[in-house]
């Protein structure tokens, strides 16, 4: 459970996960106007006592936070599978799994820092998420490099996807605050910048796996529509798990 304090720190800092959420969230945050928000909008006045967060809204911020490191967890775990048995048969695919593991270990680190910074537990099905990770990763190696590729090109898709919303979510609350005639914190752009920077890596990883013979895995139909499936479904329990 997200301590409510620490939650509540980030207006400066608690702009920065809420805003990671989607409309639920959104709507849930707009009936408890952050204190921080409001001492901005007056810099000269003392800062009236800050408002703890409701349950609602520490459960809906611990939820983003949850998802995403969930995710990235998925991914380093897909790419850690998949490396061994692409790499035997296609040893110049090495430096490029390489680039995008340590790419998604990256990731998962900076939600790793986020969950700690905010007290927010992992979900409770990482174990789950681990095993069924792997055993993608194992499985569509095991199909082949063309069939690892699509299996990148599934996830990435979805999870590009995933952070495009969390960023459209993201601007449009600084734009309603700015035109509100509040004052934005520098960690909120820099929130936003991180958030971009991923989603660009993980489009970046589509690209790469597109280029090495995606389209080609058979059937490639019913390869990636499974994968983004499951990834919808991990997406929407890890949030409420
Ligand atoms: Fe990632
Ligand atoms: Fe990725």
């Amino acid at each position: 459970m997200a301590s409510t304090q620490c939650l509540c720190k980030p207006t400066r800092g608690l702009t920065s996960p809420r805003l990671l959420l989607g409309p639920r969230l959104r709507r849930a945050i707009s009936t408890t106007r952050c204190s921080l928000a409001q001492a901005s909008r007056e810099p000269g006045s003392h800062a009236s006592p800050r408002k703890p967060l409701t349950r609602e809204q520490r459960d809906l911020l611990s939820s983003a936070l949850r998802v995403n490191q969930a995710g990235e967890l998925a991914a380093t775990l897909i790419y850690k599978a998949q490396t061994p048995l692409v790499v035997r048969q296609h040893p110049h695919l090495r430096p490029l799994m390489a680039h995008m593991y340590d790419q998604e270990a990256g990731h998962l680190a900076t939600f790793n820092d986020l969950i700690h910074k905010h007290r927010v537990r992992p979900t409770a099905l990482y174990p789950l998420w681990s095993v069924l990770a792997t055993g993608l990763g194992w499985s569509t190696a095991m199909m082949g490099r063309e069939a690892a590729m699509a299996c990148t090109e599934a996830v990435e898709t979805e999870i590009g996807d995933h952070y495009n919303n969390q960023i459209r979510e993201m601007l449009a609350m600084i734009a309603q605050w700015e035109a509100e005639g509040y004052q934005v914190s520098a960690e909120i752009g820099e929130l936003v910048k991180t958030l971009r920077r991923i989603r660009d890596e993980e489009l970046e990883h589509l690209d790469h796996a597109v280029e090495h013979d995606a389209k080609k895995a058979e059937p490639h139909w019913l390869l990636t529509g499974v994968i983004r499936a499951g990834c919808r479904g991990a997406i929407w329990v890890s949030e409420r798990v």
